[in-house]
């Protein structure tokens, strides 16, 4: 479910009571609110998953999953993580207030429920969601403009969503926090924004490019993140942007950072992007085999370009994955269904390029 505020405004109600649910529903809609009704946590994630819902009234307690349950899960999940959430507790009942901020919650209602007091929350808080549709809006924007970017190029083809995944994947097996995870997931897409500057005979030229031309096309980290800078969501995804080119040694552009000054996560879409271009097809050669890919990473790692350590665990999680996806395949063939590996797994494991550039 994509939270998105829609005509007439939605609101979910999950409550076991129903005295409680009806008293709340009639409230709402007397306000010109839509209001779905749930008897328990249970039934509230399912009608979550079936529509566009603009903000959750979740009573703590509740049989199946509570509130605070529901409240975790829906702030857990990416497609979900900006719904608001009101979780409705016992009178003064500071524990709940503190397990409910811990669960994510944005704000509180105390039984018994003041009308005056129930209008006033949820208006504001459908105030900050409009924002926040706002800057998703401007997010899925940026996303198809770098996608028509990579578009351009038929080499390049599904590269930011395989260097997305594959980002993500290694930052949250280093155990890097969920606002860096969700950096990752947008400066996989996003990072090569920039290249919306670089004049088509450049992007694509098929041989090397002249020193005035690599000149223009170094310029893409820096373009693509003034195009991203007003957005304040975006923060943790502008050092990926402009970074991603760095190497170890001081000798990337844009700003020759070594080592450890180079923000983690630009690191890891590098040894992706690096890994990409190596194991998908370019117009003067074929795709890589794994091994011979790792070796040349491997070379580049002593010369002082990419971080060693990341190349490591990336090349942990490459074999992981393969091995996921033979097994997937063995029990497919033996009619088993592959439950467990996505279509990204497969998609990424038939990969197919990037310039490099
Ligand atoms: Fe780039």
């Amino acid at each position: 479910m994509i939270p998105r505020i829609a005509f007439p405004v939605t609101i979910l109600v999950a409550d076991d009571l129903k005295e409680n649910r009806e008293m709340l529903a009639a409230l709402l809609r007397n306000e010109g609110y839509r209001v779905i009704l749930a008897e328990d946590g249970e039934e509230a994630l399912e009608l979550l998953a079936t529509g566009p819902i603009d903000m959750a009234l979740l009573d703590v307690m509740m049989p199946r999953r509570n509130g605070f349950d529901v409240c975790r899960e829906i702030k857990g999940k990416l497609e979900t993580r900006l719904l608001p959430v009101v979780l409705i507790t016992g009178l003064n009942s500071t524990e709940d207030r503190v397990k409910g901020i811990e669960c994510g919650a944005d704000d509180f209602l105390s039984k018994p429920i003041k009308k005056e007091e129930l209008v006033a929350r949820v208006k504001s808080l459908l105030r900050i969601k409009q924002f926040t549709d706002e800057l998703e809006r401007a997010e899925t924007v940026l996303f198809s403009l770098a996608l028509s970017i990579e578009a351009k190029d038929p080499y390049t083809e599904g590269h930011c969503d395989r260097l997305s995944k594959y980002s993500v994947a290694l930052g949250r097996r280093i155990g890097l926090p969920e606002d860096q995870i969700i950096a990752l997931r947008r400066g996989g897409i996003i990072h090569d924004l920039g290249k919306i500057g670089v004049p088509e005979h450049i992007l694509l030229k098929p041989g090397p490019l002249t020193a005035d031309e690599w000149t223009v096309m170094k310029k893409h980290p820096e373009i693509g993140e003034r195009i991203c800078k007003p957005l304040r969501s975006f923060g943790l995804v502008l050092p990926i942007i402009r970074h991603h080119h760095e190497k170890m040694d001081g000798s990337g552009y844009p700003d020759g950072l070594k080592n450890g000054a180079i923000p983690l996560t630009a690191r890891i879409v590098t040894i992706v992007d690096v890994y990409d271009a190596l194991t998908t097809s370019r117009p003067y050669r074929e795709a890589l085999s794994l091994e011979r890919a790792f070796e040349i990473i491997g070379e580049e790692v002593k010369r002082g370009w990419w971080d060693g350590d990341l190349m490591t665990e990336m090349q942990a999680l490459i074999r992981e994955t393969e091995a996921r996806v033979t097994r997937a395949a063995v029990k497919a063939a033996h009619g088993v269904t592959s439950r467990g590996v996505s279509a990204g797994d497969t998609q990424a494991m038939a990969a197919s390029g990037s310039t490099g550039r």
